[in-house]
């Protein structure tokens, strides 16, 4: 069994990724593994700040670790909240929030295309990968569903009518930007 510390405190991540990892791979978290530390996002690209969280982490730990950042990139704004989608509505924002926010800023656009991206950043003997997801989709016009987290009640993604608070995590998982990129790292990690 392969394990490596996932580091994140979002417990709505480590469920989606465990279901997507299957046999032969574990992943322990930061607060099972000890680490009771909360890694700031400071940079200007996901790269940047899923590296500093698996850096940070591996310089405590000296262990295999990874972390992932994601962002979702409105066409219309630009890509815009990206690597901000956390903290779009201010500091002491949340989901609701930065729906609200999301919502408003598109009102004026016709083109209401989306995607989340994941970058993950691994840390295995000391050397660092990376890998992407990509979810295409469409921001409704409101909030529709109660599951998941962050902006799912207002994306829909491409080949779906449900937006993915809608879905159970296994439907969403047949789309996720967060699945694609697992696989990717579940593939390396089996290549080696
Ligand atoms: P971070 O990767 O934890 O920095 O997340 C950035 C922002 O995107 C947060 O507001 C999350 O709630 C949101 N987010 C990340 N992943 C997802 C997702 O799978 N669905 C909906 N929102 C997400």
């Amino acid at each position: 069994m392969n394990t490596l510390i996932f580091a994140t405190n979002n417990p709505n991540k480590v469920k989606e990724i465990r279901a997507v990892l299957g046999d032969g791979f574990d992943i322990i978290t930061l607060k099972e593994a000890g680490i009771l530390i909360d890694i700031p996002e400071p940079h200007d690209s996901l790269n940047a700040n899923a590296s500093q969280k698996s850096r940070t982490i591996y310089q405590l730990t000296q262990k295999d670790c990874f972390s992932e950042d994601t962002g979702l990139e409105v066409t219309a704004l630009n890509g815009a909240p990206g690597v901000r989608s956390a903290r779009y509505a201010g500091d002491d924002g949340n989901a609701e929030k930065n729906m609200e926010k999301l919502l408003f800023e598109l009102q004026k656009y016709q083109d209401r295309s989306a995607r989340f991206r994941t970058i993950i950043s691994l840390i295995l003997d000391g050397t660092e990968y990376f890998f992407e997801g990509i979810c295409e989709g469409q921001i409704i016009g409101s909030a529709k569903g109660h599951q998941g987290f962050g902006y799912d009640p207002i994306f829909v993604p491409n080949g779906s009518q449900q937006s993915f608070a809608e879905m159970g995590m296994e439907e969403k998982n047949k789309f996720s930007h967060r699945k694609k990129a697992t696989e990717q790292l579940i593939a390396f990690l089996k290549s080696r």
